[in-house]
């Protein structure tokens, strides 16, 4: 799997303003090609102003486009901590997406319940497929190495043939829903979101660690496409060689 590519920018505005346009780029390309826009969400916070810059009728082809979440925490979609919510705030709630066409992890289930449930739909997306074929991915990167909810030292980092895990985080004394490594890798085109100078130890590690990825879970991104793209600023990249 060829290393992915590193864009180092001056800020985090910056880096909303890349991602961005990778997703006006990667929609484009997409509904050019099959004529639909497969999109996964990234949770946390980061994204927050890079969905805010592609709220007009223009940005994305929105009738073709479908998005989907990489990960939820345990909570109502109300929540202030639901990565549903955090999109809802930031961009659904401006009505370019049909509500059908937001396939939202159902995080106030059972877990073990909200992830077999989230399967289910997710393969009824992707009917016959082996692993869902995603267009574009976004993830963010904590502090840990962890991805999505991908967290060091987890179940979930060992799937098999899931797509969607149900996942204990003991470090927040929680449990989530996650796609699997598989699920991501699978996808045509994956980038990082990475903005902060708590990120700077977990981005060396990535780009230029050794560690197993069961202490750094963001290396077992390596999507089959060879397309993984890292966005980050300054601050977080101020430990990467040049
Ligand atoms: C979540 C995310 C998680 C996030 C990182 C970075 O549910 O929290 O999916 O993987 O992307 O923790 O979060 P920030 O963008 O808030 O730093």
């Amino acid at each position: 799997m060829p290393k992915p590519q590193i864009l180092v920018l001056k800020d985090a505005n910056a880096v909303a303003h890349a991602g961005a346009e990778r997703v006006r780029q990667a929609g484009h390309l997409a509904v050019s090609l099959r004529g639909s826009f497969h999109w996964v969400l990234a949770g946390g916070n980061t994204p927050r102003a890079l969905y805010e810059l592609l709220v007009s009728e223009e940005a994305v082809n929105w009738r073709a486009t479908h998005v989907y979440f990489g990960d939820e925490r345990h909570v109502l979609p109300t929540d202030p901590d639901s990565n549903y919510g955090m999109a809802e705030r930031a961009l659904f709630r401006h009505g370019l997406l049909a509500p059908d066409r937001i396939l939202r992890m159902r995080g106030e289930l059972p877990s073990r319940e909200g992830a077999m449930d989230y399967e289910e739909r997710l393969r009824a997306a992707f009917p016959d497929a082996a692993w869902p074929t995603f267009d574009l991915v976004l993830l963010g990167l904590g502090a840990d190495g962890h991805t999505a909810s991908l967290f060091p030292h987890t179940a979930a980092l060992d799937s098999g043939p899931r797509w969607v895990m149900h996942n204990q985080v003991p470090s927040l004394g929680t449990e989530r829903l996650t796609l699997t490594f598989p699920a991501l890798n699978a996808a045509r085109e994956i980038v990082f979101l990475v903005a902060g100078a708590d990120k700077a130890r977990a981005l060396h590690a990535l780009v230029e660690g050794h560690q197993p990825v069961a202490e750094i879970p963001a290396r077992g991104v390596q999507p089959a496409s060879g397309q993984c793209l890292i966005l980050a600023d300054e601050a977080a990249a101020a430990g990467l060689r040049r």
